[in-house]
C-alpha cells in the first residue's frame, strides 16, 4: 500500500525562476522567501518520498481557452517544461509514473470524478518552480503525478469540489498496491491579483486565517463561493484551491511542521506550509 507522508504547499511566482538563474537566493529581497524552504528540504531528505502528487493550475502552457478541463491528471512518462514567455530558463523534464497515474485516474472515475487523462503534458512554472525550490540541485528524485485544476477560465470548480477531489486522490493513492511513499504538493496563491482595478491586491489577514484553517479546521474555506474567495484573495488568489485540495489529500489530522509567509514577491503574498500526515 502506498503511504501518504505529508503535504507541502507553496506559491509559484515566475520571478522565482529568474532569481534562481541569477543566484539571488541570499539577496535581501529574496532571502526571506528562499530561507523558508530550508526546513522543508531537510524534511524531504529525511522522509525521502518516492512520488509527488502535484496539485497545480496551468496558466496557458498546456491547456488554452479553447479546451479547458476542470480537472486533468498526467499519465505521461515525463513532463517537460517549456518557454511561457516570462524570460526564465526552461527547467529539466520531470519523471512520471504512468502506472500509478492510471490507477489514480481509474480510481477517480470510479469515485465519480471525471478528469481528462493526459499522456502528454507540458508543465509550466506552477510545477517546475516548486520542484526547483524543493530540490535545488535540480535533480528531482521523485516521480510526479500532476493534477491540474482549472483556475483560468470560468466556470471554476468550487472550493467544496476541490476539497472532495483531494479526498478522492487520497483514496486513490491509498489503494495503490505499490509501497511508494507519496508527498502531496500544492502550488499557487496566496492572495494576489495581477490585473484589473485591484491589481496588486493582497490580503494578509485572510491568507493567515486560511493557512491556520488548513491545520485547525480544514473545511473552513469550503463555506465560500468562488466569487467570495476572489473577493477575499484576488483574481489569481483563487489558486489557493490547490492548497485546499492538497490538505484534503492528507487523511486525518495533520501536524504543521513548518510555515513561512512573506510579502510581496512580485505581486504575490508568498506562503509555504509543511504538514505531516498522521494516518
Ligand atoms: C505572478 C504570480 C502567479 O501565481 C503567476 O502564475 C504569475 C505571476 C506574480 O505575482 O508575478
Ligand atoms: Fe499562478
Amino acid at each position: 500500500m502506498a503511504r501518504i507522508v505529508g503535504g507541502i504547499t507553496t506559491s509559484h511566482v515566475p520571478a522565482i525562476g529568474g532569481a534562481i538563474a541569477r543566484k539571488l537566493q541570499t539577496d535581501p529581497y529574496w532571502k526571506p522567501f528562499f530561507d523558508g524552504f530550508i526546513p522543508v528540504r531537510q524534511w524531504l531528505a529525511e522522509v525521502k518520498p518516492d512520488v509527488a502528487v502535484v496539485f497545480y493550475n496551468d496558466h496557458g502552457l498546456n491547456f488554452f481557452l479553447d479546451k479547458m478541463p476542470t480537472f486533468a491528471v498526467g499519465a505521461a512518462p515525463e513532463y517537460r517544461n517549456a518557454d511561457e514567455g516570462w524570460g526564465i530558463p526552461t527547467l529539466a523534464p520531470l519523471a512520471g509514473h504512468p502506472a500509478f497515474s492510471w490507477h489514480v485516474i481509474e480510481s477517480l472515475v470510479d469515485d465519480e470524478f471525471d478528469p481528462v487523462s493526459c499522456q502528454e503534458m507540458l508543465v509550466d512554472h506552477a510545477v517546475s518552480l516548486p520542484m526547483a525550490l524543493l530540490w535545488p540541485d535540480q535533480k528531482c528524485p521523485v516521480r510526479v503525478i500532476p493534477v491540474c485544476i482549472n483556475t483560468v477560465q470560468a466556470p471554476l470548480p468550487s472550493a467544496r469540489r476541490c476539497y472532495k477531489l483531494g479526498e478522492a486522490v487520497a483514496r486513490a493513492v491509498q489503494s495503490w498496491p505499490g509501497n511508494e511513499k507519496v508527498v502531496m504538493i500544492g502550488t499557487g496563491g496566496l492572495s494576489h491579483q495581477l490585473d484589473g482595478e485591484r491589481a496588486g491586491f493582497i490580503n494578509k489577514p485572510f491568507d493567515l486565517a486560511f493557512m491556520r484553517s488548513l491545520i485547525d479546521e480544514p473545511t473552513w474555506s469550503t463555506q465560500f463561493s468562488t466569487h467570495e474567495l476572489v473577493e477575499k484573495a484576488g483574481t489569481q488568489g483563487i489558486e489557493l484551491l490547490m492548497w485546499l485540495a492538497t490538505r484534503a489529500a492528507l487523511p486525518g489530522a495533520v501536524a504543521q511542521l513548518h510555515t513561512n509567509y512573506h510579502l510581496p514577491i512580485s505581486n504575490t503574498a508568498t506562503g509555504l506550509m509543511l504538514m505531516e500526515a498522521s494516518v
